[in-house]
């Protein structure tokens, strides 16, 4: 039988047919990625695959390349569900198809309480509604192409550091503020095809995996939820208390809590029953049936991983990734650039030339393409213009840790990339390599992640030695590298000593927190020389000062190799700012980095590195035409904005970067993006400011309600930029705003709002609508001044051109939480514009009321 037959399995008749112990299997992983199989009952193991912006595959280690999607802050700046959609059916099913992932483990759907959190950038957006309808339409697209997707992380994981300890201390805002994205995708799409995984950290006291009250009361009483539950990787942390609370699953099946020996010792003292892991099992089951049913070429298949971009899905990954930049200033038009009257063009800034497309940790991938910044300008310039000079300096040092020697090592025979040879040891415990390698292998990456991708059959403690070769082309000059590793290294660069982190280490957080501190040492190269690096790198930590322990990385271990020539911070400078000076044109590009913004720790600052805020403003300072283009996934304060005229904000822009920002510097696309999260002034305007970090384990949510641009209204704190704002080459206005009465029957609701936008400048443009709710002011409770309840992107409106926005309110739109959804008696504020900034003037918002005269409570999605 075909294992997609278990798409007609009689689930109830298979839970009757478990034994005790093959319950227990199913209710835990195999590997990283599988569900368990049961040979005797026919039971096919599904694999699941990361997610959000795109599908990794098995490997973090030279993985599969694959497409990197816009990360989710640039998803949530399209403010368009359409487009999601179509993304969610084009690319991210074939994509989990072609990586024979059954289950995709996104949309990752957690708040922006401040943007320091490291995976900000891995969400939608501060707004709760904005995040909840994009999730929704995200996961519609990834279901119609017969998929499952995961809401994760269920819920309050909008930190990293401490993040499987530190407990969120919620007040109003458990349903109301972090849960409800969930309850926004909930209530378009149940019952969900996929599952749903726990977070890694506590809520109210107690661990989200273990926590009845979340997983029971409110995912399967309140919303009546059919999803499988699943933990994060690693975030389960005991047996029969998650079994209990109703966690399905525990993954990865490596490590396990469930292992058959201590869940059967469970059922023997009487702490949890056979019957409730049978019913964790069922839940496996039946995700194991939709996945029959949705993709059943996935299980019937190879289950190989394959690559495959064709010009259709290059066009929507272009197009997606410019639909998500947001224009931020344009005071003097100088946007577009007019490429048919450049000569010269200066390109500067640290992010210019660094191949940076997505944040770091569970949603990096191997691209299968990249278009780089320089590229893609370049490209672009010389379509029009063959002639034309471009010059580019880096100006400032960016980068967090130096950057990997992926482009820069070849091997022996001249390939781009390097050689490792895989070494047992003597026995398990020893720390002595064979010489003899079990494996050699070609590898062409620098930041090795190698996770549980060593060879198999190799000893517990292993090593690896990596030899490469490094020539510079222009120039003797200093080299510096950078050493890191979860295990412990030691690079030798023409057969000497360069660095040593391997005798006593420093312990750092690259590689989900289990790396060391990036060590550097300093070479002189010869230009034309061919200089050999070798690395030595064995799994077992070494030493370091208040850690004496040395601890094999069996699921964690990885090395990273970078390098740079050593160049004066002020020479860089100064040549950036001479380069600019003699341009017709001069393109800043600067921001962070995976490095920076990363699963695994929060940044400390929202301040761009090293000397960039001085590169811009000595740039500036001899160009004031320069466009600046930042790039982050989630906000950065910029001191020298008031000195800026041109500014755009590209995210992380996936495998189309450099296509994508030259479309819409020099016109081929029309920006409508908007910020999904505000850009504040300084770190101490930001609303969880104070109450971000765990204090002893406990984070509490001292903000309550005022997450996002509701504190800065709330507060009256004016942000750099705005929630919501995003400028077109063109402009619109709107007007008419009309509100049907409102309909309340039973504990339903219905409104539409309708306003009439037009097109009133020169150029084909699009435009997003956002409807604001102010609830009634009779209320007994404070309530944020404007919440966002209602959007539309109109796409392409002609010069001219006037179409009617129709926006449709339902009990949700209108509700707030306490204790249960509540629509109040009395008058409720309408606010329609293009951004949430108040006071934008006429024709850009427009105000309005209407009254609920029987209002009600009500549970559920
Ligand atoms: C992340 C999850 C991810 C999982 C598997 C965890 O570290 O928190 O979001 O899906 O790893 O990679």
């Amino acid at each position: 039988m075909p294992p997609s037959d278990f798409a007609n399995a009689d689930i109830d008749k298979i839970v009757d047919a478990l034994t005790t112990d093959e319950a227990i299997l199913l209710s835990a992983g195999v590997g990283f990625w599988h569900t368990h199989a049961i040979e005797r009952l026919q039971i096919p193991a599904v694999k699941v695959s990361d997610g959000p912006n795109g599908i990794r595959g098995n490997h973090f280690f030279m993985g599969t390349p694959a497409k990197c999607l816009p990360s989710s802050t640039a998803m949530g700046a399209t403010f368009d569900r359409d487009l999601l959609e179509e993304v969610g059916l084009k690319l991210l099913a074939r994509e989990a198809k072609l990586r024979s992932a059954s289950v995709i483990l996104a949309p990752t759907c957690n708040i922006q309480r401040n943007p320091l959190g490291g995976r900000s950038f891995e969400s939608f957006s501060e707004d709760p509604f904005l995040s909840g309808m994009l999730c929704s339409a995200y996961i519609n697209g990834i279901q119609k192409g017969g998929i499952g997707a995961t809401i994760k992380h269920f819920v309050g994981n909008d930190k990293e550091d401490d993040r499987t300890g530190y407990d969120s201390i919620h007040y109003r805002t458990t349903s109301s503020g972090d849960l409800s994205p969930s309850v926004h995708a909930g209530s378009r799409n149940m019952p969900l095809h996929g599952a749903i995984m726990t977070a890694y950290n506590r809520v109210n006291g107690i661990h989200v995996c273990e926590n009845p009250e979340l997983l029971q009361k409110i995912l399967r009483d309140e919303w009546k939820s059919d999803v499988m539950i699943m933990s994060d990787w690693f975030g389960t942390y005991s047996v029969d208390v998650g079994l209990n609370a109703g966690l399905d699953l525990e993954m990865p099946g490596l490590n396990k809590w469930r292992s058959l020996e201590s869940v059967n010792r469970s059922i023997q003292s009487r702490k949890v029953t056979a019957k409730k892991v049978k019913e964790r099992a069922r839940k496996v089951l039946e995700l194991v049936k939709k996945c029959a049913q949705g993709a059943p070429e996935i299980l019937d298949g190879d289950g190989l991983e394959r690559t495959l971009d064709s010009d259709e899905d290059n066009a929507l990954m272009r197009k997606f990734a410019a639909e998500s930049i947001v224009l931020l200033k344009n005071d003097k038009k100088v946007l577009p650039l007019d490429r048919k009257s450049l000569k010269k063009v200066a390109i500067v800034g640290g992010n210019a030339k660094a191949a940076v497309l997505s944040g770091g940790g569970s949603a990096a991938l191997k691209p299968s393409y990249f278009v780089a910044r320089p590229a893609g300008l370049v490209k672009a310039l010389k379509e029009v213009n063959p002639n034309i000079e471009v010059t580019y300096s880096e100006g400032a040092r960016a980068a967090k840790t130096l950057p990997t020697l992926d482009f820069d090592l070849f091997t022996e025979s001249g390939q781009r990339g390097w050689t490792g040879s895989w070494h047992a040891h003597e026995n398990d415990d020893s720390l002595v390599a064979l010489p003899t390698p079990i494996k050699t292998q070609y590898v062409d990456e620098t930041r090795m992640f190698i996770s549980s991708s060593s060879p198999a059959g190799i000893t517990k403690k292993w090593t690896l030695r990596m030899k490469g070769y490094l020539k510079p082309r222009e120039r003797d000059c200093k080299f510096e590298f950078g050493l890191t590793a979860a295990g412990r290294a030691k690079l030798f660069v023409d057969g000497k000593l360069v660095i040593d982190n391997w005798t006593r280490q420093r312990r750092g957080v690259e590689f989900f927190g289990c790396g060391s501190e990036e060590e550097t040492g300093v070479v002189e190269l010869k230009a034309g020389v061919k200089h050999e690096i070798y690395v030595d790198f064995c799994n077992v930590r070494g030493p370091a000062d208040g850690d004496e322990t040395e601890t094999i990385m069996d699921s964690n271990p990885g090395i990273r190799l970078g390098g740079a020539e050593v160049e004066d911070p002020d020479e860089l400078l100064n040549s950036a700012v001479s380069i600019a000076k003699d341009a017709d044109a001069v393109i800043i590009v600067v921001g962070l980095n995976g490095d920076w913004e990363t699963e695994g720790n929060d940044r400390t600052t929202l301040a761009l590195p090293g000397r960039t805020d001085e590169l811009v403003q000595k740039v500036v300072a001899a160009n004031p035409r320069a466009v600046v283009v930042t790039q982050a996934g989630s906000a950065i304060t910029m001191p020298w904005v008031d000195q800026v005229s041109s500014l755009l904000h590209t995210w992380y822009l996936g495998n189309a970067t450099g296509d994508a920002i030259a479309d819409v510097i020099f016109g081929n696309h029309n920006p409508s993006g908007k910020l999904s999260l505000t850009f504040p002034k300084r770190l101490e305007d930001v609303p969880a400011h104070g109450y971000f970090h765990s204090e002893k384990g406990k984070v509490t949510y001292a903000e309550g309600l005022y997450v996002g641009y509701k504190h800065y209204q709330h507060r009256n704190i004016e942000p750099l930029f705005a929630f919501g704002h995003g400028l077109s080459y063109t402009s619109f206005n709107i007007s008419d705003l009309r509100l049907s009465q409102p309909i309340v029957s039973g504990d339903q609701f219905d409104l539409k709002a309708t306003v009439k936008l037009t097109n009133t400048g020169n150029i084909t443009g699009s435009q997003v609508v956002q409807l604001y709710i102010g609830l009634p002011k009779t209320s007994e409770l404070t309530h944020p001044r404007w919440q966002l309840r209602g959007f539309k992107k109109m796409r392409d409106v002609k010069p001219g051109e006037s179409r009617e926005v129709e926006l449709v309110m339902d009990r949700l739109s209108v509700s707030y939480w306490d204790k249960e959804w509540v629509v109040e008696n009395g008058a409720y504020d309408v606010r329609v514009a293009f951004t949430s900034e108040e006071g934008v003037g006429e024709g850009q918002e427009l105000l309005g009321r209407f009254n609920v005269e029987k209002g009600f409570g009500w549970r559920g999605l």
